[in-house]
C-alpha cells in the first residue's frame, strides 16, 4: 500500500491518508509513515475509527510507551492518558504553554500521539514550532549565545505540589487526572541545540516556561534574559504550524524537532483526547 502525504505547506505538519490504521501495518507502510514523521515532524491521520487497541498497536510500531510520570491513565490501560476538558470546566487550558514533552527526563520521549475523540466545533488547535528550521533561520549572534549551552529542565512549574497543576488546581476541579508529586523537583541537563538522533539535523531542544528554568554555569537572571530571547525566536509565526482537529483524527509528532502547545477558545464544549508517549529507540 502507497500512502498519500499532503504537506500543510507552512514551517512543518502533513496529512497522511490512503490506509487505514485501525488495520495491522505491513513493515512498508510503518516505515513510510515513519519517513513523512521525520520529513514533518507532525503527521495527522484523517478519518481513522480506532479503539484504543488499535491506538496503541499503531504507537508500537513506532517505539516502546514512553513513561508519563505526572498523568494518570484511563481505566483498565497502563499507557494511555487522557487530554480532556469539560464544557463548564474553569481551570486553566492544560499545556497552553510551548514545550516538549517530558523533556525533564533523562531520555524525554521520541513521540506523542494524540487522538480526537471529542473535538470542539471551535479553537482547541494544536500549535507546533518547528525547532530546525528555527536554528537554521536564527540571526549569528543568538546561534553564538546558545551554541555549546546546556539548559536545566524541571517539571516543578508545571508538576510540583505547589505547581500550576499541583494541589490546589485539583481542587479547583481538573478533570484530567494530574499527578503532582516530589518527583517534578527533579532537575535534567540538555544541550540547547542537539542533532536530532535519526535524521542528524540539529535543532533546538526545548524552551522556558514549562520545562526549560536555567542554563548551566549562567546566573538566573542572565539566563531568563537569554532564554527569553531565545524563546521569542522559536515560536515566531514562521515557524508554526496551526494544527486543526477533526473528531476521529490521529496526530503523531516529533518530540526532538518541534515545539508543542494547547490553545483555548472552545468554552462551553467538552473536548477528549487519548495521548500515548513513545520512547526513544535505545542507541547504546
Ligand atoms: C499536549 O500538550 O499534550 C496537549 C495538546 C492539546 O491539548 O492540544
Amino acid at each position: 500500500m502507497s500512502i498519500k502525504v499532503t504537506p500543510s505547506g507552512t514551517a512543518c505538519g502533513a496529512e497522511i491518508t490512503g490506509l487505514d490504521i485501525s488495520q495491522p501495518l505491513t513493515p512498508e507502510t510503518v516505515r513510510e509513515i515513519r519517513d513523512a514523521w521525520l520529513t514533518h515532524h507532525v503527521v495527522s491521520f484523517p478519518d481513522q475509527k480506532l479503539s484504543d487497541d488499535d491506538l496503541e498497536r499503531f504507537a508500537l510500531y513506532f517505539g516502546d510507551f514512553g513513561e508519563d510520570t505526572f498523568f494518570g491513565p484511563i481505566a483498565g490501560r497502563t499507557h494511555i492518558a487522557a487530554i480532556k476538558r469539560g464544557a463548564d470546566e474553569t481551570t486553566p487550558i492544560f499545556a497552553d504553554v510551548w514545550h516538549t514533552d517530558w523533556s525533564f527526563q533523562a531520555h524525554p520521549p521520541a513521540a506523542t500521539i494524540l487522538y480526537g475523540i471529542k473535538i470542539p466545533p471551535i479553537g482547541g488547535d494544536t500549535l507546533f514550532a518547528n525547532q530546525h528550521l528555527a536554528l537554521e533561520k536564527m540571526p549569528h549572534g543568538l546561534r553564538e549565545k546558545i551554541a555549546l549551552r546546556t539548559g536545566i529542565h524541571s517539571a516543578a512549574l508545571g508538576y510540583a505540589k505547589g505547581g500550576a497543576y499541583g494541589d490546589s488546581d485539583k481542587e479547583k476541579g481538573r478533570s484530567m487526572d494530574i499527578r503532582p508529586s516530589d518527583k517534578a523537583l527533579e532537575q535534567q541537563s540538555h544541550p540547547l541545540i542537539r542533532q536530532h538522533p535519526e535524521t542528524g539535523r540539529p535543532g533546538i531542544f526545548g524552551t522556558i516556561g514549562a520545562y526549560v528554568i536555567g542554563v548551566e554555569g549562567m546566573r538566573p537572571d542572565e539566563s531568563l534574559v537569554l532564554l527569553s530571547e531565545l524563546s521569542a525566536w522559536q515560536t515566531q509565526d514562521a515557524f508554526v504550524y496551526t494544527h486543526k482537529w477533526q473528531e476521529n483524527m490521529l496526530i503523531m509528532w516529533d518530540n526532538r524537532s518541534v515545539l508543542h502547545k494547547a490553545t483555548s477558545g472552545y468554552e462551553g464544549y467538552d473536548r477528549l483526547l487519548h495521548r500515548i508517549t513513545i520512547a526513544e529507540r535505545d542507541t547504546d
